[in-house]
């Protein structure tokens, strides 16, 4: 199939667009739209014919649940019952932004958007381009983000392309997602509300509300300590190889990293490296650079992470070398992408 492309403002998007866009949505298409975290793989979350569509655009398993979106906490009806208060509390505060709330399923909802789960993951987006979407269509709308299944997540449009140009209908380019990162999310099905996935809204804004909150994601534990290389889903992954470095002492973590680069590059590998600004003056001459911000600007970092594991991608190299953010605000997700993006390859500097 033809991907129809439209770029539009990503303040002002163009209104005649837009309703192009929710059209295809209406008649049960694929449209992949900009949202704050990062580009979204739509399609109507009430036709489980286009549900299915998603799973085939992405060659994702169909035990992987999606998302529904929303624009207005009218719409949870639609989606979700015995909705707790404390739902309803975090969507106040946090909505639109990049919390997902994992509620009960209505019985109405297409089985196929979570298998097996009984549950549904909702999230209202802050991106005027996405707020416009879901309302000219006026259906929520269930959307993974924007690439294929173990890539890494696309912030731009032509990320989305590189995955998907001519598996889905139409892509609206509204340039850069905002926060780089994919929403937190929290499950509040259960006994006790638990992440399952650290994202852009940060864990300890979720503790002022929730004192009592969990953090499990899903696939690893958050410390190198307890986590098991075996239990990794394969996520996020460049093509390269991703050694994650790690270490108290972030100068000689940066060291460190030099000295396996030149060691690398003795040995006939093409390397990579992501790091702050300031690292990636000193490194020894063939190794390709993606600059990530200041290493104190987790924000930035954010913004630029998968497109630096893209582009490190794109140049062939055989081997990407990536610092530890930490794990205070933001870089909770951060650490959670880079660590499943290195499938559990961590070299810790004692
Ligand atoms: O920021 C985001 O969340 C982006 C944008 C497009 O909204 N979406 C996104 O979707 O990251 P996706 O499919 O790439 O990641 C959704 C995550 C997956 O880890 C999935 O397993 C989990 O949310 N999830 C979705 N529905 C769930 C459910 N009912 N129960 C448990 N986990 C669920
Ligand atoms: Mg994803």
């Amino acid at each position: 199939m033809n991907t129809e492309q439209h770029i539009v403002d990503p303040q002002h998007p163009d209104p005649a667009v837009i309703e192009r866009a929710a059209a295809v949505l209406r008649r049960g298409g694929l449209v992949a739209f900009p949202t704050e975290t990062v580009y979204g793989l739509g399609a109507n979350a009430l036709d489980a014919s286009a549900i299915k569509k998603i799973y085939i655009a992405k060659q994702r398993p169909a035990s992987d649940p999606i998302i529904a979106h929303i624009h207005s906490s009218e719409q949870l009806a639609l989606l979700a019952m015995q909705v707790p208060d404390v739902a309803l509390a975090l969507a106040d505060r946090f909505w639109p932004g990049a919390l997902t709330l994992i509620l009960r399923r209505r019985p109405s909802v297409p089985e196929n958007i979570a298998q097996g789960t009984g549950t549904i993951a909702v999230r209202m987006p802050d991106h005027p381009v996405a707020s416009a979407l879901l309302r000219a269509a006026n259906l929520p709308v269930a959307a993974p983000s924007a690439n294929t299944f173990t890539r890494p997540s696309a912030t731009l449009a032509a990320h989305v392309l590189e995955d998907l140009d001519g598996r889905i209908d139409m892509l609206l380019d509204g340039g850069s997602a905002t926060i780089g990162v994919e929403s937190t999310v929290l499950d509040l099905s259960g006994d006790a509300p638990t992440v399952l996935r650290p994202g852009g809204v940060l864990l300890d804004d979720l503790r002022a509300l929730i004192p009592e909150l969990r953090v499990a994601p899903k696939y690893l534990a958050q410390d190198t300590d307890t986590q098991s290389p075996g239990q990794l889903l394969k996520h996020y992954s460049p093509k390269a190889r991703l050694l994650l470095f790690t270490g108290a002492d972030h100068a000689r973590v940066s060291r460190s990293m030099h000295d396996n680069a030149v060691q690398l590059i003795g040995a006939g590998r093409k390397v990579g490296i992501m790091g702050a600004d300031a690292e990636l003056d000193t490194l020894p001459a063939g190794v390709l650079k993606a600059a990530l911000g200041n290493r104190d600007d987790l924000a930035t970092t954010g913004q630029r992470l998968f497109a630096a594991l893209r582009e490190l991608d794109a140049q062939d190299v055989d081997v990407i070398l990536a610092a530890d953010p930490g794990r205070d605000g933001l870089g909770a997700a951060l650490w959670d992408r880079l660590l499943r993006a290195a499938e559990g390859d961590v070299i810790n500097i004692t």
